[in-house]
């Protein structure tokens, strides 16, 4: 199969919906590669994987460390990385640290959160051959200056600024967008209105394409279940039985077994 670019992702608009996965290490990126069309080295990696609260604690250093993890399990699959809080505050840094991503992993693009305040960032990014996803609408590196996470695109004010943010950054020259917690009907009018792809993550079923962090769908994240995740396997269950197995083999001498020996 070949290595999916930016332009197979740009024409899969009102062709086919997009699959992205996310990924922190080579393991699960060869599970998912050439299954997903994009595999996103999330931030969400410092809750997921790290067990952080939030997702502003995760170093640059971090993201280039699993996204190389990343980048050699999958072939395939568009990897995409996302710049950590605090990476991007003006032009000059995004450029310096987007710039490391690019040089010390095999990133195709990079991601960074923000609308229309963020359209300088996409645009000195994309004119110095960096490709860039856009994420609007919830933003996780706005939890502590929101005071939580909430749901857009729940009032006129809200709809409007999503759409003026997604026109900023498409026009800023991203090749797509998350919309991450936005009401269906309006990231639907959003996709309609872009000619870039939209990916969706709990905004419903009109973006044209979809994410899910794996460790959510997979069930391994068993404390709470978000409304938008659905939960494909019963990941943290299957383990426990396993692992159960396991130590009961230790105890009981039936593991190593002969097979199992020199
Ligand atoms: O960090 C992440 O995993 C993300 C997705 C939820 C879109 O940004």
């Amino acid at each position: 199969m070949d290595k999916k670019n930016i332009n197979h992702i740009k024409q899969s608009k009102h062709k086919e919906k997009i699959s992205m996965i996310t990924a922190y290490d080579a393991l699960m990126a060869h599970i998912f590669d050439g299954m997903v069309d994009i595999i996103l080295v999330g931030d969400s990696l410092s809750m997921s994987f790290g067990g952080d609260r939030d997702t502003l604690g995760i170093s640059l250093e971090n993201m280039i460390y699993h996204t190389k993890a990343v980048c050699n399990g999958a072939k395939t699959s568009l990897v995409v990385c996302d710049m950590p809080f605090g990476s991007y505050i003006d032009k000059k840094q995004a450029i310096e640290n987007a710039t490391k991503i690019y040089k010390q992993t095999n990133a195709d693009a990079v991601k960074i959160e923000g609308g229309s305040n963020r359209a300088d960032i996409v645009q000195e990014l994309t004119q110095n051959s960096i490709a860039v996803m856009g994420h609007i609408g919830l933003m996780p590196q706005f939890v502590r200056c929101e005071g939580g996470y909430k749901v857009k695109g729940k009032n006129d004010n809200e709809r409007e600024r999503l759409l003026k943010d997604a026109k900023a950054i498409e026009e800023a020259g991203a090749f797509c967008i998350v919309l991450e917690g936005v009401k269906t009907e309006v990231a639907k009018e959003i996709s309609e209105s872009l000619d870039i792809p939209t990916i969706g993550i709990g905004a419903g079923k009109y973006t044209d394409g979809q994410v899910l962090v794996w460790s959510d769908m997979l069930g391994f994240f068993d404390e709470f279940q978000p409304k938008f995740v659905k939960k494909y396997l019963d990941g943290a269950g299957l383990i426990k039985k396993a692992v159960k197995e396991y130590v009961e083999d230790i105890k009981s001498g039936r593991f190593p077994a002969a097979e199992n020996s020199y």
